[in-house]
C-alpha cells in the first residue's frame, strides 16, 4: 500500500489513495477525465437531460405544515429526494458514473451495494445506457434484501452474493476493488457513497450536489428563514450533496445523523462521530473515522436501516464534523421507527428508514429551534423498500401471517 501525495486527495487529515500499484491507473484516469467530462457541455446537457426525463427531478420541496403544527415549533420543510427514479438519492450518483464509463469507452460496470438501493439504482442506469453491470452484494444482505436483489436482475444485472468475512457490505467493497483490480481497462467501479479512494469522494459529491443546489434555490423560493439542514448519514452522500452549496458559509447549522442502532455499546450501533468508540483508520482505500479494533478490522454494526450500518463515514464529513462546521447526533432504531410513523400518519409520507433517522432529529430539533423559523430534513429515499423490515417491526403478527399464507399458496 502507498498513500497519495498530492494534498488535493484529503479533506484535512482524511481522504487520500490507500490502494495498491494495481489500482492506481485506473484512479489516475479517473482524476484526469472526470473533470474534464465535467466542463464538457456536452456531458453537462447529457447529464441534465437524464436528470431532467429518467431521474424526474427537480424532486419537490414538501412544506410539512401537519407535523409542523403537531411539533410546535420551527416550521419542517422536506427535500423529497425518495421520489427520484428508483426510489432514493442514489441514482444522482449512478447515472453521473454510468455516464462517465461510457464517455470513457468501459463496457462493464461492477457496484457493491448493502442494502441494494446502490445496486437497484446502478442496474437502472446500466440499462439505461447499455453497459454490462455485476452487483456485489454480501449473502447476509442478499437474504434479508430478496426484493432488491429480484429487481436489480429484472433491470438486467447480475448480482453476485459474497460469502467471506461478515458477507455485509463491507465484504461486497472488499470482492468489487477485487474485481476491479483485475478488469479496470474495460471496467469502471462505480461506487454508491462518498468515500472510497480520491477521486471518488469528490466526485460523487459532485454529482450529488444537485440535490443541494435544488434545495437552496427551493428554500429561497419558500420565504422562510432556514436555521438548519438536517440529512442522514451512511457513508455520507446524501448529507454532503445536500449540504454542499452551504458549507463554506457559516449557516444555516448542518446537522448529520447516524444510527444510533439499539444502544451505546459495541456492535450495537454505527455511530462514528457521535459514539467516542470510533478511531481513525485505513479501509476500503482511504482515511477516515471507522469501528475498527486495534488491529484495524473493521467491526461489526447494527442499525435498522440497511443503508446506515457501514463502519466508515466520507473523509469529508469526518473533517466537517472536526472542524464543527456539520454537527453530528444519532436516533436510535425505535426513533426512527416513531418519526416514520409521526410523518406518515400526519403528513402522508413515507420516509425510507435511513432517512427516518433525520426525521427524527428534526423531531427533537423543531421545538428546541423554535416558531418563525425553518428545518430542512433530506428525506433521502422512500418507505417501500422497507416494507419487509417496518411491517414486521410494527405489525408483526399479521406480517408473518402474511407470509406465511403466500407460502401456503405458492
Ligand atoms: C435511502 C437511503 N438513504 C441513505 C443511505 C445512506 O447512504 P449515504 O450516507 O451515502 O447517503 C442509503 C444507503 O443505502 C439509502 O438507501
Amino acid at each position: 500500500m502507498s498513500e497519495a501525495t498530492t494534498t488535493a486527495d484529503y479533506f484535512g487529515a482524511y481522504g487520500g489513495r490507500y490502494v495498491g500499484e494495481t489500482l492506481r491507473p485506473a484512479l489516475d484516469q479517473l482524476a484526469a477525465e472526470f473533470p474534464r467530462a465535467w466542463r464538457d457541455p456536452d456531458f453537462q446537457r447529457e447529464l441534465q437531460r437524464t436528470q431532467k426525463d429518467f431521474i424526474g427531478r427537480p424532486t419537490p420541496f414538501l412544506y410539512a405544515e401537519n407535523v409542523s403544527r403537531a411539533l410546535g415549533g420551527a416550521d419542517i420543510y422536506i427535500k423529497m429526494e425518495g421520489l427520484a427514479h428508483t426510489g432514493a438519492h442514489k441514482i444522482n450518483n449512478a447515472v453521473g458514473q454510468a455516464l462517465l464509463a461510457r464517455r470513457l469507452g468501459k463496457k462493464r460496470v461492477i457496484a457493491e451495494t448493502g442494502a441494494g438501493q446502490h445496486g437497484l439504482a446502478t442496474a437502472a442506469a446500466c440499462a439505461r445506457l447499455g453497459l454490462s453491470c455485476r452487483v456485489y452484494m454480501g449473502a447476509v444482505d442478499v437474504a434479508r434484501q430478496r426484493p432488491n436483489v429480484f429487481a436489480m436482475e429484472m433491470l438486467g444485472a447480475e448480482v453476485m452474493s459474497i460469502d467471506a468475512g461478515s458477507r455485509t457490505l463491507k465484504d461486497a467493497i472488499n470482492a468489487a476493488l477485487r474485481d476491479w483490480s483485475a478488469s479496470f481497462p474495460d471496467t469502471h467501479y462505480l461506487i454508491g457513497s462518498a468515500l472510497g479512494p480520491s477521486p471518488f469522494p469528490e466526485m460523487v459529491r459532485r454529482l450529488q450536489a444537485v440535490v443541494g443546489a435544488e434545495t437552496k434555490a427551493q428554500m429561497r423560493e419558500t420565504g422562510a428563514d432556514f436555521a438548519a439542514l438536517v440529512a442522514c448519514v451512511g457513508g455520507g452522500s446524501n448529507a454532503i450533496g445536500f449540504f454542499s452549496p452551504f458549507i463554506d458559509g457559516s449557516a444555516p447549522r448542518l446537522i448529520g445523523v447516524e444510527a444510533g442502532g439499539r444502544g451505546t455499546g459495541a456492535g450495537d450501533n454505527a455511530s462514528r462521530m457521535t459514539g467516542g468508540v470510533a478511531r481513525v483508520g485505513v479501509a476500503h482505500g482511504y482515511k477516515s473515522r471507522f469501528l475498527m479494533d486495534d488491529d484495524g478490522q473493521l467491526l461489526p454494526t447494527h442499525s435498522i436501516s440497511a443503508g446506515l450500518d457501514y463502519p466508515g463515514i466520507g473523509p469529508q464529513l469526518a473533517d466537517l464534523g472536526e472542524s464543527g462546521r456539520v454537527e453530528f447526533t444519532a436516533a436510535t432504531d425505535a426513533e426512527a421507527l416513531d418519526a416514520l410513523r409521526f410523518f406518515a400518519r400526519h403528513e402522508g409520507v413515507l420516509f425510507a428508514l435511513e432517512s427516518a433517522h433525520a426525521a427524527a432529529a428534526a423531531m427533537r430539533l423543531a421545538p428546541a429551534i423554535g416558531r418563525g423559523r425553518a428545518i430542512a430534513v433530506n428525506m433521502s429515499g422512500r418507505g417501500d423498500k422497507d416494507l419487509f423490515i417496518t411491517a414486521k417491526a410494527l405489525d408483526r403478527e399479521n406480517w408473518l401471517a402474511f407470509l406465511q399464507s403466500e407460502i401456503d399458496h405458492a
